[in-house]
């Protein structure tokens, strides 16, 4: 990339949530990944129709050992130095610092745990990026204060950022305050821990929340660069543009209004304010947030410092009936199925150049460094007799994004930090808690029903990605 920074973070990303595992050391307290079940009753859970406490008793829960990153995390992180990682985006699990939210000091052996973690990452000159927050808060806060709904919360989350900025404001710099933010309006319970009761109103529910969050991030944004000037602060977004599926304007229309669905949290937190369709929203719904008398204040003065992003699709927006019946997946936000492309096993669409239209979309919006953190394929690998696993569909996946990445840069200029493909190690995916769906480029010997050695080995792309990072992405065959 002749435009690219020299310093760019070539990596790799995963979340507590879904590889940590380790759900009973070190003094960890309950997480709502414990209580998200695997099998029929995960979407009702993570919707937050359906209360954890009412799950039969013989449920399986993935994240509560997931790979267990917990007991791996040296000879992981010593294959992603073989890689060449320059960067590693990974989360704290917030109940293992503050096991119930609320106690007076953090929890000591939660903070070592992730010391070490660094340590062991800047022992091979990798840089860490620390998502505070990825689809995780303490059980404890769902319970007493029913998650983001109060404002409790707030303090609570604004207590572990202290904790965590000032154990590693000389050993971190870059921190997300919340993985894919908007996920709250999609998966409630998975993104925010909010459960609905019996009378409220849903779209109220989401939207305090989420202005709660929101308070919460630009709170975390102001006391960081208090403690270390130097410290980044970025949101982020689950991306992918929403296309008109026709020219015709109501279908335009409908796409415009489906993307600021999603680029509201990004409008808050990249531009300090609530846009102005925002607010009429809010007063066509009747939604009137509870607001603290400096929450504007406070939301204007700590705007982020760089905007980061997860890619996987692009999605398609329609007006007609007939249109709308043809729908498919595509990381939690239902699409209609988009003709021109291919979709994934899961019925995820493939579109290479919606990276670079998404790209080009942010840095036109925002105008500020972006940084793609989450991108990949997740597939299913065949492990072949002599352990060899040849996943080419995985590196044409990237090869191809990778390619519309760099055009991003070198000939529309946007500024971007760095890529850190998704779930750089097999782990459990998020929407259905399957080890199947793979995306790692080190396989881990783990199977849907939890079954499984936990043995890691490198799949035909961790060498292809190795010579990527080598030849800073020159070399993508
Ligand atoms: C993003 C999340 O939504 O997509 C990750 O930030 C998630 O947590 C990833 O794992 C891929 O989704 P899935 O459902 O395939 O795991």
């Amino acid at each position: 990339m002749r435009n690219m920074r020299k310093d760019f973070l070539w990596g790799g990303a995963t979340a507590a949530n879904q590889c940590e595992g380790g759900w009973k050391e070190g003094n960890r307290g309950m997480a709502i990944v414990d209580m998200i079940p695997w099998g029929e009753n995960r979407f009702p859970v993570m919707r937050g129709e359906m209360d954890y406490k009412t799950l039969p008793e013989d449920s399986y829960y993935p994240g509560r050992e997931a790979i267990d990153m917990y007991g791996h995390y040296k000879e992981d992180i010593a294959l992603f130095a073989e890689m060449g990682f320059k960067c590693y985006r990974f989360s704290f699990s917030w109940s293992r610092i503050f096991p119930s939210g609320e106690e007076e000091t953090p929890n000591e052996e939660g903070l070592k745990f992730y010391g070490d973690f660094i340590d062991e990452l800047l022992k091979y000159g990798i840089e860490p990026v620390v998502t505070i927050c990825h689809f995780d808060i303490p059980l404890a806060l769902v319970e007493k204060y029913g998650s983001w709904k109060s404002r409790k919360v707030i303090d609570c989350y604004v207590k572990y950022c202290d904790a965590i900025f000032n154990r590693f404001k000389d050993k971190v710099t870059y921190w997300i305050t919340f993985n894919e933010i908007n996920m709250l309006l999609h998966l409630p319970f998975m993104g925010a821990g909010i459960q609905f009761a019996e009378g409220e109103d849903p779209r109220l529910v989401k939207y305090q929340a989420a202005h709660n969050e929101l308070v919460a991030s630009a709170m975390a944004t102001r006391l960081g660069h208090q403690i270390n000037p130097d410290f980044k602060f970025g949101c982020m977004l689950a991306a992918g543009n929403f296309y008109p599926y026709s020219c015709n304007p109501e279908d335009v229309w409908e796409s415009l209004g489906r993307d600021r669905e999603n680029y509201f949290f990004i409008d808050v937190q990249a531009r300090g304010e609530y846009p102005a369709y925002a607010k009429k929203l809010f007063e066509r719904e009747g939604i009137t947030l509870e607001t603290g008398p400096d929450d504007h204040k406070i939301l204007k003065e700590n705007t982020v410092d760089f905007i980061s992003f997860s890619y996987y699709s692009s999605r398609c927006a329609s007006t007609s009936e007939e249109v709308i019946a043809k729908s498919t997946s595509g990381n939690v936000m239902k699409s209609i199925r988009n003709p021109h492309l291919e979709v994934s096993e899961w019925g995820w669409q493939i579109d290479p150049l919606g990276l670079r239209i998404t790209l080009n979309t942010l840095y036109d919006r925002y105008e500020k460094p972006l940084f793609i953190v989450e991108n990949g394929l997740g597939a299913v690998d065949q492990v072949e007799e002599d352990g060899s696993i040849s996943d080419d569909y995985r590196i044409q996946y990237l090869e191809a994004h990778i390619k519309e990445m760099m055009k991003a840069v070198d000939e529309d200029g946007v500024d971007l930090l760095g890529y850190t493909p998704w779930g750089c190690i097999d782990l459990v995916s998020a929407s259905t808690g399957e080890m199947k769906k793979r995306y790692g480029f080190i396989y881990v010997d783990k199977d849907n029903q939890g079954k499984g050695t936990l043995k890691r080995s490198r799949k035909k792309s961790f060498e292809w990605y190795k010579n990527v990072i080598a030849t800073n992405g020159r070399i993508l065959k």
